[in-house]
């Protein structure tokens, strides 16, 4: 049973980071990220004007908590010790009888490539199967997301599916990839063999 709401004390705090609600002060930072073509160039979201950050701003600081299926878990990834947002790592309630959801995450740039993300992912995890309940959670990427899929395999998750053609996307049909991780592997940190090696093209 998923135990709701999804309401945790913040912040969560990691070694390096404090995951919490959004707040309306966080504008300069997310626009960093929200307005940047590279980053967003995966995910689905426009690159964002100032005003359009405002907006999307103002919808997650109402995501510090999830009470039903359809509903997303958006905290923001403060580093401790500058107190910057440097991204946000997010978590959609997808489904209450299988227990599901789906992870997902963005960060600025300048502070890619030392493992916060990384940090962030598995507090949401550790949240999602610890506290929240859940049985699985997925994670769907563009199959050209190469930092997205090393981020899912440092974390233990596995490449499940390609689906060819998958979506009509920013302009183009992509291909995309499903990485999972069930509640007894994250348990266990044991990913069934049969299912590590198998190389799914
Ligand atoms: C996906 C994304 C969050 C990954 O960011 P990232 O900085 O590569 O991921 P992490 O923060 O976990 O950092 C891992 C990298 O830092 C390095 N690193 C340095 N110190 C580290 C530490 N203490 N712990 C772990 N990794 C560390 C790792 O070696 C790794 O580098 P590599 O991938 O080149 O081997 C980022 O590229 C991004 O925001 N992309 C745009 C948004 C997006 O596409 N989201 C996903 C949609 S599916």
């Amino acid at each position: 049973m998923v135990n709701l709401p999804w309401a945790p004390e913040y912040p969560v705090a990691t070694e390096r980071l404090d995951l919490r609600p959004h707040r309306l002060g966080d504008l300069d930072d997310l626009l960093r990220f929200h307005g940047d073509p590279e980053v967003v160039r995966y995910i689905p979201w426009p690159v964002r004007t100032r005003e359009q950050t405002v907006t999307a701003l103002e919808a997650r600081t109402r995501q510090g908590s999830v009470f039903e299926p359809g509903q997303w878990l958006v905290l923001a990834m403060v580093e401790r010790e500058t107190g910057r947002v440097i991204g946000e790592i997010l978590l959609k309630y997808d489904d209450e009888t299988d227990a599901r959801a789906e992870l997902g995450y963005a960060m600025a740039r300048d502070r890619e490539g030392h493992g916060f993300a990384t940090e962030a992912a598995r507090a949401m995890l550790e949240l999602a199967f610890d506290r929240f309940g859940l049985n699985r959670v997925i994670a769907r990427l563009d199959t050209r997301n190469d930092a997205s899929a090393r981020l899912l395999e440092r974390l233990g998750m596995r490449r499940e599916a390609h689906h060819l053609r998958a979506s009509w996307f920013k302009g183009e049909w992509t291909d995309d990839f499903v990485y999972a991780i069930t509640a007894d592997e994250w348990r266990t940190g044991h990913i069934p063999e049969a299912l590590s090696k198998r190389e799914l093209h």
